[in-house]
């Protein structure tokens, strides 16, 4: 177990470097069996849920080769189509093997995915979809089994725009025999660099990043390469940081499209923010506005960078709501926010926070990712030294976030304890 303990109230001065998108790498490594060869994915992130990915490609029979931030994938000779619980339990990510062992091998066993307590969070789009493309599926408790004799094209609709439901077919037709339009898609830049990675392996998919994706398939696949897209979730959350307690801080390698929502916001508020081609500088604001956020699918405000705002929002000088629409349970860093000072009412899945409060020092407890990376703002700009306990959640998505703080000047350490 880990905790971090942070002196707050410094000023960060310097670069941050955006790493690759946690919520695309994690397609991307299970999208690799479906060369059936060699690929390369670059910019992967240093982040625990990349490390379980590679578990489970070597439990595959895959051969892994890790070089810094660049992971070589062969697949050529995978032979299990298996993944126990305790492989499945450790990411939501694994669940992206149904259906790329589906496409591949028509054939999976899989658990219940882990991840994040943010939600009830079904996959009922994802069955269904296996299901129009084809597959039988059978439950054994937390266990699933899909097989087909051949997967089919088809019309697929999403009741709701499901990043997750998006990928996985996408992954499972590019096999399939036919047309496959997937309508109502999610249409977040991760989609698009799955399915740039995809069609660099041969496969046909046209529309990413449009609510209408059509896949054509059988393609014959082949080695490939793919860069992951730089995290905007992460770049929001050291973004928001900026305005907290920066002085010139540079959040560099990303790109600017990816955050308007949040920039757009920031702006309402006030900040001092410049945004550049692949840099945004911040320096903190004081007298910030309080506004209104209502989290939305891409590109709306990113649910997972609502909780890191909540943190800004106790520092405007006024009423701000904060209303999430994607997640049941993103409200878990609250408490821990109001014992350290904040004045947020939670009201189910929205929050009224009265600013500006003093934020001081205090033990807390990471519930969730964004949760846990809410109280790191937070013990940064708190009088006084914060420790964070369960920190492992938020090692699942920020790569090297105390040396890239400390590099601008933050007082953070991770302890074992
Ligand atoms: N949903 C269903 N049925 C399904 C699938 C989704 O009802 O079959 C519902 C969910 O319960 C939720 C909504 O649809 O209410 C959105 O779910 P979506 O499928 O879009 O989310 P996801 O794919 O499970 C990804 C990210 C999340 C991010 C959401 C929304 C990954 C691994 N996770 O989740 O990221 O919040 O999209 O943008 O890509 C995070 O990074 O902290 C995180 C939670």
């Amino acid at each position: 177990m880990k905790q971090m303990i942070i002196e707050g109230e410094h000023k960060l001065t310097g670069t941050i470097e955006i790493g690759g998108a946690k919520n695309s790498a994690v397609a991307l490594i299970p999208a690799a069996i479906l060369a059936n060869g060699i690929c390369t994915i670059k910019n992967v992130p240093n982040i625990s849920d990349r490390d379980a990915l590679i578990d489970i490609l070597e439990l595959l029979n895959c051969k892994v080769t890790l070089n810094n931030n660049e992971l070589i994938i062969d697949s050529t000779n995978l032979k299990n189509t298996s993944i126990g619980a305790k492989l499945s339990n450790r990411l939501r990510a694994s669940y992206y093997f149904m259906g790329a062992l589906l496409g591949r091998e028509k054939y999976v066993e899989i658990h219940i995915p882990g991840g994040c307590n943010i939600g009830s969070r079904p996959i009922d789009m994802h069955l269904e979809g296996f299901k129009a493309l084809g597959a039988t599926i059978e439950t054994h408790g937390d266990k699933y089994i899909l097989s087909a004799k051949k997967l089919t094209g088809t019309d697929i609709f999403l009741r709701f725009q499901s990043v997750g439901a998006t990928i996985n077919l996408m992954l499972a037709s590019v096999y399939a025999e036919g047309k496959t339009i997937i309508h109502n898609a999610a249409c977040e830049a991760e989609i698009i660099n799955i399915a740039d990675f995809l069609n660099n392996m041969g496969a046909n998919i046209k529309g990413a990043g449009t609510s209408t994706i059509t896949i054509t398939g059988p393609t014959n696949h082949h080695d490939a390469e793919i860069t992951v897209l730089p995290d905007r979730i992460e770049a929001g959350t050291y973004i928001i940081l900026g305005a907290l307690c920066g002085e010139n801080l540079c959040i560099k390698n990303i790109v600017p499209e990816h955050l308007e929502a949040l920039t757009t916001k920031l702006k309402e508020m006030g900040a001092n923010i410049k945004i550049n081609s692949d840099n945004i500088v911040l320096n903190a604001t004081k007298n910030l506005k309080p506004i209104n956020i209502k989290t939305l699918v891409y590109p709306g405000f990113p649910t997972d960078i609502g909780q890191p705002m909540s943190v800004l929002l106790t520092q405007a000088n006024g009423t701000s709501l904060f209303e999430e629409t994607i997640w049941e349970n993103r409200m878990g860093h609250v408490p821990s926010l109001n014992k350290m000072g904040a004045n947020i009412k939670v009201n189910g899945m929205s929050a009224i926070i009265e600013g500006p409060t003093k934020l001081k020092g205090k033990e807390v407890i990471a519930t969730d990712l964004r949760g846990g990376a809410a109280l790191v703002i937070a013990g940064l700009i708190a009088e006084g030294t914060t420790t964070i306990t369960d920190v492992e959640h938020i090692l699942r998505g920020y790569e090297n976030i105390v040396s890239k703080l400390t590099k601008v000047g933050a007082k953070i350490e991770l302890k074992e304890i």
